[in-house]
């Protein structure tokens, strides 16, 4: 297969075998004056090997190792790895190279871009959804206060490079919740990819699926950089899948960002039905699309009150009024639909008899 350089505004994603290539050279172009590595308990045992062999520069990185999950994706983390920088002396010319899936890219990206009033950092990114989505977009940040992403930074890595080999060791559950993702871009923005992802069904990611992921994410985020508008789009299934992933919080379930998503797709893409923006077909044709990849998750109960409160509290409130990006056909969104609470909450009547 061969590669692909997606250029966008301020880097550069590679993706494919190319990608240790082009980072040894962007890290001798740049003469970084050291190296930190920040990568999970599973990614220092799955990756970094191949990394550290790949690009042999790195060998002698200060390594910033954290537990995995969402748990990590906090301030109490990011405080250490601010603490580990000033102790090893990382100064304005230091790179953070962030190896993992999205919560090492999130939280690296945010420690990165406040440390010494910002440092360079690039993304190595090893799941599906970190690959296919996160590496767009120039977001970081970290959960606070129970609260997902309140706190963060529009920050630009100064390359993401995807070894999607990464993929052989990734577990089937975090497969499909970057699947999750994958059909979320589809659905906002290109009826041909839904279909084609449909076909597949969704059992062979290959690399083009990912770049094409990639692509339509960026055209998206090149029309509104800092999310004030048209990009809102890309929040379809995340207003009722993060307060879903706020509660799950709360209550220490497992549940992933992807499921939550999942789940929140066909909440939201009820309110669109309830709002005649798509047919009951269309409804029932994301569901079926949309059920091989929710099987086995694990719903955690939801308190209708305690998540409209919850996504009161999100940033996508305003005025009091709630806006939801809301899909008006397969591969077309509208960014800012004002929804009520009886909606939201006859959508989750429906979501909970149809997983019942
Ligand atoms: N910045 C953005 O634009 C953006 C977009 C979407 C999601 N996100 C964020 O991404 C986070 C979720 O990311 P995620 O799903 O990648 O979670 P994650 O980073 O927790 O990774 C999932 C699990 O896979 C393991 N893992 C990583 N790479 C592996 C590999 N190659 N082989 C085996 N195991 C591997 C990790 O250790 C972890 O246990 C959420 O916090 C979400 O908010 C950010």
């Amino acid at each position: 297969m061969a590669d692909m350089i997606i250029a966008t505004k301020n880097y550069d994603i590679v993706c494919g075998k190319e990608w240790s290539r082009k980072l040894n050279a962007l890290l001798q172009k740049k003469k970084f004056s050291s190296f930190f590595i920040l990568c999970d308990e599973n990614t220092f045992r799955l990756c970094l090997p191949q990394l550290i062999t790949q690009c042999a520069g790195l060998s002698k990185a200060e390594i910033i190792e954290i537990e995995p999950g969402e748990g990590s994706k906090g301030v109490e983390v990011a405080v250490n790895i601010w603490q580990t920088l000033s102790e090893n002396e990382a100064d304005r010319h230091s790179l953070l190279i962030n190896l993992g899936g999205g919560v090492v890219t999130d939280l690296g990206g945010f420690c990165a871009s406040v440390y010494k009033r910002g440092i360079s950092f690039v993304n190595i990114p090893t799941t599906l959804l970190a690959m296919a989505d996160a590496s767009v977009g120039s977001k970081t940040g970290v959960d606070f206060a129970g609260i997902k992403n309140l706190l963060g930074t529009f920050k630009s890595p100064e390359g993401v490079f995807i070894n999607p080999e990464f993929l052989e060791t990734l577990p089937l559950r975090h497969h499909k919740n970057g699947l999750a993702e994958i059909f979320k871009i589809a659905l906002v923005s290109d009826k041909r990819f839904w279909a084609s992802l449909q076909r597949s069904n969704g059992k062979h990611v290959r690399q083009v699926i990912i770049e094409h992921s990639i692509i339509l994410k960026k055209k998206i985020v090149q029309k509104d950089p800092l999310d004030q508008g048209p990009r809102k789009v890309l929040n379809f299934g995340h207003s009722i899948g993060h307060a879903i992933e706020s509660a799950a919080m709360d209550t220490g379930s497992d549940l992933l960002h992807g499921e939550a998503v999942l789940i929140g797709i066909v909440v939201e893409a009820h309110i669109a039905f309830q709002k005649k923006l798509i047919t009951k077909k269309t409804l029932q044709e994301i569901i079926e699309t949309l059920r091989p990849l929710m099987e086995g998750i694990d719903i955690p109960a939801i308190d209708t009150i305690t998540l409209i409160e919850l996504i009161r509290n999100d940033k996508k409130a305003a005025d009091g009024k709630l806006f939801f990006a809301l899909i008006n056909g397969i591969g077309s969104c509208k960014p800012q639909v004002e929804v009520t609470p009886k909606q939201i909450t006859s959508a989750i009547e429906f979501y909970k008899s149809f997983a019942a």
